[in-house]
């Protein structure tokens, strides 16, 4: 992709000083009690009483409304969106699915203001460490972001290691992916590959960043000739297998330990995006003997989702809590479980019924409104 200049550009003061006005009239419009803005279009306001500031709030619970205004780009101007989640090029017939907001139950959440992204993360580096739904989530958030600065100078940039890098040269912004299946190694050894559960080689690269946003759970129940390690490494343990949930335990334990040694809580934020839902189970939005999301043009309805909660969320869940302070869970399970119509299904570069990723745009857009969110308007 070709780099433009930005010509119009504002002294660095005067940008700054946009940045915070424009925050705080943001904030100001967000805690005025009484002012619901819930736009047209959404369901009847059941909860009269005034809206909790944000940092009361529990972003997380809440239920989709449809909101005409959505989405919030175009994905065919977004340029290269990989092929696994650009649904409209490959055909996705209906739209119904990209016009659906968050609403949480007892608050609002701040429109996503790309520029406002940029000049408040100046000079600042944002990393995805994980799956293949880190790749997604940073999909997203590349294509938000060049919606708001089109025209800015934007570098793309991609290593051997399959490390992708969008770099928003008039702000130094850079919003990093950095595949990384189990977040722990795996190392060739004699008797083959070694997955190490005590090992994380990578988070000296990681360090360098002033937002990490991780996610592993995928690839921790794959057997058989897809499995990309021959033994499993616990301590001084050489296992052929284990029990997968046990080692996904400690591996985020290796993990959360990492983060309390190695990060300096002041530079750098960090999260961990909760486990990824997939749709192959009609049962758990009640249609009994449907078996994919090909069908699913619609959200559920509601706030509860039939199907359980992930088990792997509720190991997550206690490792962070018992562990790590200062990894914040981004809590995005039920309300992804609740997007049934959110996947690419056949709708994808590859042609395969895929229930697990997601349309971009799509459903990632506001995982990152709630990244946004979390990180301008709730500290912790
Ligand atoms: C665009 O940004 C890149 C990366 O920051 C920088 O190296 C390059 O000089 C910039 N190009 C222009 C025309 O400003
Ligand atoms: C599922 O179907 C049952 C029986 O028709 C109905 O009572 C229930 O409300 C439905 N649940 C959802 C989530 O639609």
């Amino acid at each position: 992709m070709g780099t433009t200049k930005q010509n119009n550009t504002l002294p660095f003061q005067i940008v700054i000083l946009l940045g915070i006005t424009s925050f705080l009239t943001l904030n100001a419009v967000q805690h005025q009690p009484g002012h619901h803005h819930r736009r047209q279009g959404g369901v009847i306001n059941k909860f009269m009483r005034p809206k909790l500031e944000l940092k009361q709030c529990n972003i997380f619970q809440g239920q989709w409304v449809w909101d005409p205004s959505y989405p919030m780009y175009d994905s065919s101007k977004c340029p290269g969106i990989r092929k696994e989640f650009d649904c409209q090029k490959y055909g996705r017939p209906d739209k119904y699915y990209l016009k659906f907001r968050w609403q949480p139950d007892h608050c609002d959440l701040p429109r996503f203001d790309g520029v406002e992204f940029l000049k408040r993360m100046a000079g600042k580096k944002i990393m995805y460490v994980g799956d293949s739904l880190s790749l997604n989530n940073w999909q997203s958030l590349v294509c938000l972001l060049h919606a708001a600065v089109p025209n800015s100078n934007i570098t793309q940039q991609q290593t051997i290691g399959g490390i992708k890098s969008w770099i928003f040269g008039d702000y130094g912004v850079s919003i990093i992916s950095y595949p990384s299946n189990y977040l722990v190694d795996i190392e060739s050894e004699q008797i083959g590959r070694v997955l190490k559960l005590n090992s994380l080689k990578d988070g000296n690269i990681w360090k360098d960043t002033d937002v990490l946003i991780f996610n592993t759970w995928l690839w921790w129940t794959v057997k058989g000739p897809k499995q990309s390690w021959d033994y499993i490494q616990d301590g001084t343990m050489i296992l052929k297998d284990m029990n997968r949930m046990d080692a996904y335990r400690k591996a985020l334990t290796t993990l959360a330990n990492w983060v309390d040694s190695e990060i300096d809580p002041i530079k750098t934020r960090v999260f961990f995006q909760g486990t990824n839902p997939s749709h192959y189970n009609g049962q758990e939005w009640n249609a009994t003997g449907v078996m994919d999301c090909s069908k699913e043009t619609m959200p559920v309805k509601g706030s509860t989702y039939a199907g359980e909660v992930p088990p792997a969320l509720e190991v997550v869940k206690q490792v962070l809590s018992t562990i790590s302070k200062s990894i914040h869970l981004l809590d995005i399970t039920t309300l992804s479980q609740l997007r049934k119509d959110g996947h690419p299904s056949s709708y994808n570069g590859f042609k395969g019924m895929d229930c697990t990723h997601w349309c971009v745009a799509g459903l990632p857009d506001i995982w990152n409104q709630l990244l946004y969110t979390c990180l301008f308007y709730i500290s912790f």
